[in-house]
């Protein structure tokens, strides 16, 4: 049992392999949180609490200073109930409020776990149990039910919340988070990915947090190549293998927030969920509403045991089983080797090539249905006279040759120009104007069923009996103005979120056994609400491998290497900086592999060695599927990177370096190695060198003895464990 509740002092104990979750009912049927960090055993923690009430605060009981919200720890914190931090949820009744304070009614607990209807969440696992809390205002006419979902061997808590009016009148929801942590005490630092359009969370920014609030949010309608759900608390001193670090994520791919919050005590409030901003949901008597669920995870490991458990987690219970831990195919995308002149002679001519050059699939991107960006989303109709046997013709010439098939598409959206717009001009997204135009497109109004239902029509009509192994999911603009003819104003975000999640189960069920990877111009909806539906996602758009570097690295903070989408491009790539092949290769081999060039171009050495690329990467991808990253030196020193991929029986690791500048002498330089077992024998592939685990992770190895091979290349080296 991980989920333990002492009847004698109302205390509820969470424990996972390595950590305690502890909070209590408390005096006045309150939730409140007494600890989270390692573990430790039932004891009696309720002594934290004794905390001194100051002059101003409220107090419940009219004869004593005997219990304060403001200075205890809180599970879930109402606004304008007693808690004068900032709350986690925000409600009114019928515009008034009578009193918001929230008494612990009962709980259950259970093995397994329900899903979330319409959103993504957690699956179940061996082991998963729910603690369920429900609470609600004196009067009972509010209802919230706290969710703990529990994935002990990872060390992660799955967090949400329903919240339900059992009155007669109407409830106003204003802020609605899906996680409150409240922590005594503030030295920590606060982690999170940042970045922009062809650079995404390249920046691993890091900075002590202070009294008053830091919030890391998105109001984009995506999760945004700018910031990431992904959220760090870790003490100063923490580093890559030490120190304490909590993890905290979302599984939402729209506007979301999160905040940590210092306040006057110098006392820590961490809340995660949809952003508020514009945030306003009505629910009518009996309705309910359920929050997005956020997971959260506690390591004394450093930051790089924090994504160790994260990485696990996504792998084992957040995507879907049968991808989750599978080979991936090594694609050929179509977009950089033609663009928007792809033809079914190019992708006949690229899958001609491909065959001989290691690849199992050929990815049909953008042009099928349109020669530019300017029409035809929304319509999905095949450009005849470039496809002159349909998508269905062409995938089935592409089995015939061997290859696997995958497709592009961005049902999300309308052109200006096109059927679906002309006939129904409230079919986007808009307030009474119209909104911003961005890349010519639209965005379609996914709170209206109707459309969500009349594009998974269109899409299967054009695209039935064809033979689809993969679709490519896009979406390649922001929301702005963002108002809908059906739906109200304030829901309008959160209902389009829910759309769209809608949308990709509707076509996900109809396509069958199909791998998805999502996009949003590269790393625009990177998180973990895509992963429930696409095992993997498409990096960035920047393909150039020294910038790559930086996405990449910073990516897989939160995220598990297989589920970043790395291409092979043409050395000329978005940035025009010339790269060697290896270099290349050893980039994108980072996370899950494949192609994006003219492969018409190359010659028979050139596709041999494209052949030998694959056949490697095939060879080291059960690291990327299933070992654990160790990242050794970030590329924010601007200098180098390096890391190494350790087989979880600690037998095989695959050690990469690379040089980002011509930094002068690094011949003496020496590194040690991480996550390999002290007590094994590994041989270095590189140099035959045998020497024992402890000693590389030790004394390390020098890199001038990769020397022998050109520097620019960088340096992938296997280690494989041998016997005594
Ligand atoms: C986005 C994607 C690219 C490509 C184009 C096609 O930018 O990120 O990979 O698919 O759209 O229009």
């Amino acid at each position: 049992m991980s989920i333990l509740f002492n009847e004698n002092n109302q205390q509820f104990h969470i424990q996972t392999k390595n950590s305690s979750y502890i909070f209590c009912v408390s005096d006045f049927q309150a939730l409140e949180h007494l600890y989270y960090g390692k573990r430790i055993p039932q004891d009696d923690v309720k002594y934290i609490g004794n905390r001194q009430i100051y002059s101003h605060l409220g107090y419940e009981s009219r004869d004593k200073r005997d219990f304060s919200a403001s200075v205890l720890g809180m599970e879930i914190s109402p606004f304008n109930a007693g808690d004068i931090r900032v709350p986690s949820v925000v409600y009114n009744y019928d515009g008034k409020v009578d009193c918001n304070r929230l008494r612990y009614r009962s709980h259950t607990i259970y093995e397994g776990r329900q899903p979330i209807d319409g959103l993504p969440y957690s699956r179940v696992s061996a082991e998963t149990e729910t603690l369920e809390v429900v609470m609600s205002d004196d009067e009972n006419t509010v209802e919230f039910t706290l969710y703990y979902v529990v994935y002990a061997d990872v060390d992660v808590i799955a967090r949400h919340q329903t919240i339900k009016n059992k009155g007669t009148m109407s409830l106003s929801i204003q802020k609605f988070t899906s996680m409150c942590v409240d922590f005594y005490g503030s030295d920590f630092d606060a982690v999170t990915l940042e970045g922009i359009y062809l650079y995404e969370k390249a920046h691993v920014s890091r900075a002590p947090i202070k009294r008053g609030i830091f919030k890391n949010n998105s109001l984009t309608g995506t999760s945004s190549h700018n910031h990431n759900p992904f959220l760090a608390l870790c003490e100063h001193n923490a580093d890559e293998d030490k120190g304490e670090v909590y993890g905290f994520n979302l599984l939402y791919s729209g506007n979301f927030s999160g905040e940590v919050s210092v306040n006057q005590l110098g006392d820590t409030r961490v809340l995660t969920g949809i952003d508020d901003t514009g945030f306003c949901w009505t629910l009518k008597s009996g309705e309910e509403l359920t929050s997005p669920e956020a997971i959260m995870t506690y390591s004394d490991q450093g930051l790089g045991g924090m994504s160790r458990n994260f990485h696990d987690h996504i792998r084992q219970n957040i995507i879907e089983k049968e991808f989750a831990f599978a080979p991936r195919p090594i694609v050929i995308n179509s977009w950089e080797a033609s663009y928007f002149t792809v033809s079914e002679d190019k992708v006949l001519a690229l899958a001609e090539t491909a065959k001989d050059c290691g690849i199992d699939m050929v990815v049909l991107d953008d042009g099928w249905f349109r020669p530019h960006d300017k029409m035809g989303l929304g319509d999905w109709r095949t450009i005849k006279d470039k496809f002159p046997s349909g998508i269905k013709g062409l995938s089935e010439k592409i089995h015939a040759m061997g290859l696997k098939f995958g497709l592009w598409l961005e049902p999300e959206m309308v052109n200006e120009d096109s059927e679906l717009y002309r006939e129904d001009p409230k079919c986007i997204l808009s307030t009474s104007r119209l909104p911003l135009i961005s890349r010519s497109q639209y965005v379609l109004d996914l709170t209206r069923d109707d459309i969500v239902e009349r594009i998974a029509d269109r899409i299967s009509e054009e695209l039935e009996g064809a033979q689809i192994d993969y679709i490519k999911w896009d979406f390649n603009r922001y929301l702005t103005e963002a108002g809908s003819y059906t739906a109200a104003q304030g829901e309008v975000y959160h209902r389009q979120m829910l759309g769209a999640y809608k949308l990709l189960s509707i076509l996900k069920q109809r396509l069958g056994n199909v791998l998805f990877e999502t996009c949003s111009g590269g790393g625009g909806r990177f998180d973990l609400g895509m992963l429930f539906y696409s095992p993997q996602i498409w990096t960035s758009d920047n393909t150039d491998p020294y910038a790559r570097v930086y996405i990449q690295y910073g990516t897989s903070y939160a995220y598990p290497v297989s589920a970043i989408s790395c291409h092979f491009t043409e050395g000329e790539c978005t940035s025009g900086r010339p790269s060697s092949y290896d270099f290349r290769y050893r980039v994108a081999a980072f996370g899950s592999y494949g192609y994006e060039l003219d492969l018409s171009k190359y010659g028979a050495e050139d596709r041999a060695a494209f052949k030998s690329y694959s056949e490697q990467y095939r060879k080291d991808e059960d690291l990327n599927l299933n070992g654990d990253l160790y990242r050794l030196i970030s590329p924010e020193s601007d200098k180098f990177c390096a890391y190494i991929k350790v087989s979880k029986d600690k037998k095989k690791a695959l050690f990469t370096f690379l040089e980002l500048n011509a930094t002068g002498f690094i011949e003496c330089m020496t590194l040690r190695l991480k996550g390999l077992a002290p007590e094994k024998l590994y041989r270095n592939e590189e140099t035959g060198e045998i020497l024992y685990g402890a000693t590389l992770m030790n004394v390390g190895i020098r890199i001038g003895d990769l020397y022998r091979k050109k520097r620019e290349d960088g340096y992938m080296v296997a280690f494989t464990a041998v016997e005594e």
